[in-house]
């Protein structure tokens, strides 16, 4: 019922479990996914694959991205780069509601489906239902050649390279480079000007390094990952572009640790999760230094009144946070990209201390092809 990875036909690479080698390779899989893409000279980049042309580029009214679990996560970063860089009104949904809600399909949305494996039955049914329906439809897909990559209209690939670990590290984060770039493509077709274009290349090149800088952080996430593996559960919270981030981060966290993890807008504590907060309640928040920092410190500051722990992930230490893992900072825009990338290594080290199986968690499988 499920594809298991030979996983015994890559090589470890001198790390102790898959997941492991397969996070200290992003800086070189990001590298992958942004190479020969860039176009200088207009300030966009070309995506080979899209067969989407400048007049129906522009003829897009909305954006609907599909997927499941971790791809899922994905598309609501990828949903967010095509709202702000296109300015075209985009959303994520689970593949698997998607399909199952009758959905309505408009001649005038974009569809596109999101998949680490491009054989996930849910997404590729949603796919097949759209076709059928007279939808287009792209793929944002890391296995070349697969189920959904074939199915669709076109599509992007996103160059992660095998990724064996059941959980998705490297090919969330090429995903999200990769909406990164199809959200600067249709901008750039649309109404994003050069100056912006050429800001968020920069920004894209910036990334592996910044990565590879997040990397050398370790020793220290280790520790952190030390004082709160204790924990029963964890809140993880963020805003806007945050939110997808803490989402994620939880997910990451409940399937190799098996601590049970939330993730909540962190303008919703106040509409209920506040109610949970205590010290044995630790939360996770992720506080960029960009428009919404002072909204984002205020909900530091109520949980912090309710004696709850905090570890922050920002740009600069938060004086309310018991803990604070300092990100490089990059554009707006993809700041998400980066502040992803320690949780990973937090959900890692804490499931690590816990001595759970990291590569295979129970009940789960890499790929899942039936309904
Ligand atoms: C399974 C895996 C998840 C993955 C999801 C979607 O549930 O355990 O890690 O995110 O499938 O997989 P896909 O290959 O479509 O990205």
């Amino acid at each position: 019922t499920t594809v298991e990875w030979e996983a015994e036909s890559y090589d470890m690479g001198g790390h102790d479990t898959y997941m492991h080698k397969e996070i200290c390779e992003q800086p070189d899989a990001v590298d992958r996914v942004l190479r020969g893409r860039i176009d200088d000279r207009f300030s966009t980049v070309h995506l080979g694959g899209l067969n989407l042309d400048a007049r129906e580029a522009r003829s897009i009214r909305r954006v609907k991205i599909l997927g499941c679990g971790t791809s899922y996560h994905a598309g609501l970063i990828g949903a967010g780069l095509i709202e702000s860089l296109a300015r075209i009104p985009a959303d994520a949904e689970p593949a698997s509601e998607f399909r199952y809600r009758n959905p309505v399909v408009d001649p005038d949305t974009l569809y596109v489906a999101v998949s680490q494996s491009g054989e996930t039955y849910d997404v590729l049914a949603a796919v097949q239902e759209l076709k059928r329906k007279g939808a287009r439809v792209l793929g944002v897909v890391n296995v070349v050649g697969s189920a959904i990559a074939r199915e669709a209209d076109g599509g992007t690939y996103v160059h992660a390279g095998p990724e064996v670990c059941v959980v998705s590290t490297k090919c969330f984060t090429n995903t999200v480079v990769a909406f990164a770039l199809l959200a600067l493509h249709l901008g750039r077709i649309r109404d994003l000007s050069v100056s912006d274009g050429k800001r968020i290349i920069e920004g894209l090149r910036r990334l592996p390094a910044q990565i590879s800088e997040i990397l050398t952080m370790e020793d220290e996430i280790k520790k952190l990952a030390k004082e709160y593996a204790d924990a029963k559960s964890m809140m993880f919270i963020g805003r806007v572009r945050g939110y997808p981030v803490a989402l994620e981060a939880s997910l990451k966290l409940k399937e190799i640790s098996y601590i049970h993890a939330e993730a909540y807008p962190a303008s919703e504590l106040k509409h209920g999760p506040l109610a949970l907060i205590e010290p044995a309640l630790p939360t996770v928040a992720i506080v960029p230094d960009d428009d919404l920092l002072e909204k984002n410190r205020a909900a530091l500051e109520e949980i912090k009144a309710r004696s709850g722990r905090i570890l922050a992930v920002a740009h600069q230490e938060q004086e309310k946070a018991d803990h604070t893992i300092v990100v490089p900072k990059n554009e707006d825009e993809l700041d998400a990209i980066l502040m992803g990338i320690p949780l990973q290594l937090l959900a890692y080290h804490t499931a690590l201390e816990l001595g759970r199986d990291i590569d295979k968690p129970r009940n789960l499988a890499k790929s899942v092809t039936v309904e």
